[in-house]
């Protein structure tokens, strides 16, 4: 991997830009519209959204003003969780699309695998949603599907109804949250993992026994956490809205982290928070 567009390949074939660039958190107007702009004139090729972001509209605008050819972008959006089942999925992606300003999204995920408005159907609620999403994808409306927070056991019921098999699943991951078993899980079954908060939604920052890591090998404390993401294997989405730092978290193709530091960030527990427990949300 030597840049921010090259790729990893799903398991339907599709390639997808190596580094995405987050928007959670990031508010709807000139914020979202700017960021999303620099972002792309710095080289990202792969936008991840979602619908309870709302900032979709915003997001659309950056892309437009950036000027850049729509096929030449990666761009995600998320099922939220008022949005479950059949006929909310096929509705609310329209509204998706239209809110973007696009014609097809790359990839759709379902946000959370078990909301409070589903917490005890949630099962039936998924497996209808999935077939509203495959019917979307073999209509090439999305080019690929997939699933963000799901554990092996939200997987594992998905499986028992789907026709086609998700192709990400993007999970919070960052130095001393790895989620060992849901990621040994999802590559199992041929799953790309996202990383969201590769830099511990801001948390990493104060962890002070990674950033003698940072003068070791010249670089930032965030670029030393996307570049483990990257070795780990994982699909980093670093969020901001600074340009200098927008910039400052691609520019990790010119070094290599060592299997030893590697592996002392990867056991750095609880440095930058744990995984959140999806079936006990707030929302
Ligand atoms: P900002 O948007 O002001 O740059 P994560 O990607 O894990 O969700 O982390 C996002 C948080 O980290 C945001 O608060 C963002 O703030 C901050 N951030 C992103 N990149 C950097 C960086 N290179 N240096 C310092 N803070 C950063």
């Amino acid at each position: 991997m030597t840049n921010a567009t090259d790729f990893l390949t799903l398991s339907n074939g599709v390639k997808i830009p190596s580094i995405g660039f987050g928007t959670w958190q990031t508010p709807e107007g000139e914020a979202a519209a700017e960021a999303v702009r620099t972002a792309i004139e710095a080289g990202y090729r792969h936008i991840d959204t979602a619908q309870a972001y709302g900032n979709e509209k915003s997001v659309g605008d950056g892309i437009r003003r950036s000027g850049i050819n729509r096929d030449d972008l990666f761009v995600t959006t998320k099922l939220t969780n008022d949005n479950h089942t059949y006929e909310i999925t096929k509705s609310s992606f329209e509204q998706s699309l239209k809110d973007l300003g696009l014609d097809y999204v790359d990839l759709f995920l379902i946000h959370w695998p078990r909301p409070m408005k589903f917490r005890d159907n949630w099962q039936k609620a998924n497996s209808e949603t999935w077939k509203a999403m495959e019917e979307l994808y073999e209509d090439g409306k999305i080019r690929a599907i997939g699933v963000s927070n799901f554990m092996p056991l939200h997987l594992s019921a998905l499986f028992d109804t789907a026709k086609i098999a998700p192709m990400v699943n993007q999970i919070r991951l960052c130095p001393g949250c790895t989620q060992d078993e849901v990621v040994r899980y999802s590559r199992e079954k041929g799953m790309i993992l996202e990383a969201y908060s590769p830099l511990g939604t801001g948390r990493i920052f104060d962890a002070d026994d990674i950033r003698f890591l940072s003068s070791k090998y010249g670089k930032s404390i965030a670029q030393i956490s996307i570049r483990w993401s990257l070795q780990m294997g994982f699909l980093p989405l670093p969020k901001s809205v600074n340009e200098e730092r927008i910039r400052s978290n691609i520019d990790v193709f010119d070094f290599e982290l060592s299997d030893e530091d590697m592996e002392f960030l990867s056991g750095s527990t609880g440095v930058a928070g744990g995984a959140p427990d999806p079936d006990n949300m707030p929302f």
